[in-house]
């Protein structure tokens, strides 16, 4: 398995695969990959002639620096789990100071509104964060399709607005959430989790459950109220935020309107890892 730790190194050994032709598919990450990860990696080695997976826990993203310090890091359990998906995958795995080319910052960025909700409320700067680190690594590697899972919806739609602002020749292939057999969505943080509240934290998949049967029968402001209500009453569980959106535009939904198509997005406290889900409505 090829590991770069530096862009130029990258760039010089994909560049020549690149003129003869191969198609490259991407899967960006911050490492700590699990199953989720690893069924966005197993679409883009079936799909593609190349496949970059990026290891990089990215510093400007980071709206709270104990959330950074405690991410969890294990590039060396990352290289052999990815390489039983293929051993020629290609792993960038740089540090920040050659990422960023000594100066740690963040573009500021308007997604048209997109940026202003929900986790862009919620931890100021993030998706300046997010834009500026994929922006870079799309102009380093180049991808022709890059992966990207829908537990994190909001970023999702974020770096299609990102393609399209900036024109950039690159597929974005969205990939389902990939849950644990008890409903838990997959996620690096889950490591983080003690047994008793990795034990409590399938309530939410539970609770979006309710929400999805919920939402055909009632106004979106109770189904708000049931799960206000339901996460209070859990002794383990803290309710950071719950809001019906509609999909595309990820503004607050009063009322469904035919046609339109909404999701709801649930941020949780399990001690003190912040968990994130969504589910289609
Ligand atoms: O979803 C993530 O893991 C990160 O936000 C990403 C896309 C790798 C950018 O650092």
């Amino acid at each position: 398995m090829k590991v770069f730790t530096t862009k130029e190194a990258l760039r010089e050994y994909i560049l020549p695969l690149k003129q003869s032709g191969k198609k490259t598919g991407f899967v960006p990450t911050m490492g700590a990959l699990h199953d989720g990860h690893l069924a966005l990696v197993k679409n883009s080695v079936e799909n593609n002639d190349i496949t970059v997976v990026s290891i990089f826990v990215n510093p400007t993203q980071f709206d709270n620096p104990d959330d950074l310090k405690k991410y969890p890091r294990d590039l060396e359990t990352d290289i052999a789990l990815l390489q039983t998906i293929s051993p020629d995958i290609l792993v960038f795995a740089p540090d920040a100071y050659n990422f960023y080319d000594g100066r740690i910052a963040s573009q500021s960025f308007d997604f048209d509104g997109l940026e202003q909700v929900m986790e862009g409320k919620h931890r100021p700067g993030h998706f300046d964060g997010v834009g500026t680190v994929v922006k870079k690594l799309f102009e380093i590697v180049q991808p022709d399709t890059a992966y990207f899972g829908e537990k994190d919806f909001q970023q999702l739609q974020i770096i299609k607005k990102l393609v399209q602002k900036f024109s950039l020749p690159i597929q974005i292939v969205p990939v389902p959430i990939y849950r644990a057999a008890d409903g838990l969505a997959m996620s690096s943080r889950n490591k983080r989790l003690t047994p008793m509240h990795r034990a409590a934290a399938p309530f939410i998949y539970q609770v979006l459950r309710q929400v999805s049967l919920l939402s055909q029968s009632q106004s979106f402001d109770k189904v708000r109220g049931f799960v206000t209500n339901v996460i209070a009453a859990h002794p383990l569980l803290e309710l950071e935020y719950f809001e019906i959106a509609n999909e595309d535009s990820l503004q607050s939904a009063k009322e469904k309107i035919a046609g339109n198509k909404y999701r709801g997005f649930i941020v949780v406290y399990a001690g003190d890892v912040r968990l994130i889900d969504n589910i289609e409505l």
